[in-house]
């Protein structure tokens, strides 16, 4: 059974885009814009219990009551720099939403994350912050970008990830129990270099081009 902070999407629409994300032959123009469908797709799951507030609304009959989110209640964080590919898309979500950066990279040999940049909007106590990052292999990476983000005084975070792996569904479990995970797939294992099987290889490289 899933662990109980894992919410993997199993929506149709997920589940065709991700097959055709992963697909080797699939190029970067296309691989990006479904790397933002994706995500987009994964937030509208992972905003779902998101508060609302009234608000009223002149139709063109009558006045009704509406909701609406709070304008400053959403920040996005992608980690550099794969999650940048999910921003846009999920921006257009939230066109009101903050941007802050986390930079990390994983060493290659020893794959634990090396931080290199940390930026985020001012802190306010509603604020819910989407970390984005499309893959989650050993954890180490989103585990650490989710402290400092906690240590930056951050409280409502949830992850939002493309692809998953076992081992870092297990880490964000041990670590941050109080973080809800969104993945469009959990895949079976890692690879001796730390790569998702069967995954779709190096998220960074395929969206920008790189190798
Ligand atoms: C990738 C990916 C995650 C991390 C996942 O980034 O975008 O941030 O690896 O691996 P982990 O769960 O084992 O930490 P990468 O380090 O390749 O950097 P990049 O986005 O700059 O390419
Ligand atoms: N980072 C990636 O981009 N791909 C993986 O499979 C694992 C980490």
């Amino acid at each position: 059974m899933p662990p109980s902070n894992l919410t993997v999407a199993a929506h149709p629409l997920v589940q065709h885009k991700m097959a055709l994300l992963r697909d080797r032959q699939t190029p970067a123009r296309e691989f990006r814009q479904l790397v933002g469908e994706i995500a987009s797709l994964l937030a509208y799951e992972a905003t779902r219990n998101l508060e609302t507030e009234p608000v009223s609304v002149h139709t063109p009959l009558e006045t009704m009551e509406g909701r609406r989110i709070p304008g400053d209640r959403i920040v996005l964080v992608p980690i550099l720099r794969a999650g940048l590919g999910m921003v846009d898309a999920v921006a257009a979500l939230f066109p009101n939403a903050g941007v802050g950066h986390i930079g990390l990279y994983r060493n290659e040999k020893t794959l634990e994350p090396v931080s290199y940049y940390f930026k985020i909007p001012p802190l306010g106590g509603e604020k819910v912050y989407l970390v984005l990052d499309p893959m989650l292999a050993t954890g180490g990476s989103a585990s650490a970008a989710i402290t400092k983000l906690k240590e930056s005084g951050a409280r409502r975070i949830r992850l939002i990830c493309l692809v998953a792996a076992p081992p870092g569904v297990e880490r964000m479990m041990k670590d941050h129990p109080d973080v809800a995970v969104f993945v469009g797939a959990l895949d079976r294992e890692l690879n001796d270099h730390g790569y998702i099987l069967p995954g779709l290889g190096d998220a960074g490289d395929r969206l920008f081009g790189t190798t």
